[in-house]
C-alpha cells in the first residue's frame, strides 16, 4: 500500500469552551478548558492513520513535557515518528475558543514548528504512489522544499494552504491537489466568487483545485478538468475545530489507498462531518469504521 507522509505542523492545542467568543474589548465567562493534540499537520496525519494507512510525520517539537505528550499521542495512533525531531525551541501551542454553536478563534503561537527548515524535505523517504500533505504553519523555505522533493520524487502533493499567505502564488504549480477553504481561496485568488476562484487558481498552475465550503460541501476541478459538487452531511455540530484538517487527511488517506477523486472526497466529506460532532482537533478525528457506517 501507498503511505501518507504530512510535512508539517504539532501545536499543544489548549481549548477553551465559552457560550459566545468575546469581541474585542470584552471578557466572558468559560465553560471548561483542555489541552489535546493539535496543529494543521498533527490534525491531518492522526486522520490519516486512522483510516489505516501507513503514515509518516515529520516535523518539529520542543523539547518539553508539551512535547513529550504530543509525540506520545501521535504514536498511540501508530504514525511513524522517524522525522519528528525534538528542537530547543518551545513546542507550538494554540489556544481555540469555542462558542456554543461549534465556531472558533484560534491564536498560534508557531513555537517549534518555526525552526523546521527546507532540509527537513530530505527526510521525506517517498516514491510514486505516495501523498505528501502539506499546510501554511510552517516557514515557507521549508514547505516549498517539500513540495519540490515530492514533484522530483514522483509522489502526489495535497496542498493545504492554511493558514494562506500571497507568497506562495508564484509556486502554485507545485501542487498535484490544492485543498482550501473560502478565506483561503479569496486570499489566494482575490475574489469571493467560489468557481472563479477555482478557475484563478488552476490558471495559477494547482493541476486540481477543491474547495471546502463547510455547510455548503465541496466544489472541485479535478482530473481533466471536471467540476465536482458534493454536498455536506447536515448535522449537529460540537466544535469545528480540525474539521478542515480532517477532510484533508481523509482524503489524502484514501487517495493513497487508491480511490478515484469522487470517492476520496465522499469519505472525507463523510469524515469531518463525524469530526464537528466532538471536541478538539486530533482527538476527534474519526476511524475507518465509523466513517464507512456514516457512509
Ligand atoms: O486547524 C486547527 C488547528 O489550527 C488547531 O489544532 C491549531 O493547533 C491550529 O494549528
Amino acid at each position: 500500500m501507498s503511505h501518507v507522509w504530512v510535512f508539517g505542523s504539532a501545536n499543544d492545542d489548549l481549548i477553551v469552551r465559552t457560550a459566545t467568543l468575546p469581541r474585542p474589548g470584552e471578557t466572558v465567562a468559560g465553560i471548561d478548558a483542555r489541552h489535546g493534540l493539535g496543529g494543521k499537520g498533527a490534525n491531518q496525519a492522526t486522520a490519516a492513520a486512522r483510516v489505516g494507512v501507513p503514515t509518516h510525520f515529520v516535523g518539529n517539537l520542543g523539547d518539553d513535557p508539551a512535547g513529550s505528550r504530543l509525540r506520545a499521542a501521535l504514536g498511540e495512533d501508530g504514525i511513524e515518528l522517524s522525522g519528528l525531531t525534538t528542537v530547543a525551541d518551545p513546542t507550538g501551542m494554540a489556544v481555540a475558543l469555542v462558542d456554543d454553536a461549534g465556531e472558533n478563534s484560534i491564536v498560534v503561537l508557531s513555537g517549534a514548528n518555526g525552526s523546521v527548515t527546507a532540509a527537513a524535505a530530505e527526510l521525506l523517504a517517498v516514491g510514486p504512489g505516495d501523498v505528501v500533505v502539506v499546510q501554511g504553519e510552517l516557514p515557507w523555505a521549508a514547505t516549498r522544499a517539500a513540495l519540490v522533493r515530492c514533484r522530483e520524487r514522483g509522489a502526489t502533493s495535497v496542498w493545504n494552504p492554511a493558514p494562506a499567505s500571497v507568497e506562495i502564488l508564484g509556486d502554485l504549480g507545485l501542487a498535484d491537489l490544492l485543498v482550501v477553504n473560502e478565506i483561503e481561496l479569496a486570499t489566494l485568488s482575490g475574489t469571493e466568487v467560489i468557481d472563479d476562484g477555482l478557475v484563478d487558481l488552476k490558471a495559477a498552475g494547482a493541476d486540481q483545485v477543491i474547495a471546502t465550503l463547510g455547510p455548503d460541501g465541496v466544489v472541485g476541478i479535478v482530473e481533466g478538468g471536471r467540476v465536482l459538487r458534493l454536498p455536506a452531511r447536515q448535522v449537529k455540530v460540537v466544535d469545528t475545530t480540525g474539521a478542515g484538517d480532517c477532510f484533508v487527511g481523509v482524503m489524502a488517506a484514501r487517495l493513497a489507498i487508491g480511490d478515484p477523486m469522487g470517492v476520496a472526497l465522499r469519505w472525507a466529506i463523510a469524515a469531518s462531518s463525524l469530526a464537528v460532532q466532538k471536541p478538539g482537533a486530533a482527538p476527534s478525528m474519526p476511524r475507518a469504521a465509523e466513517i464507512a457506517s456514516a457512509l
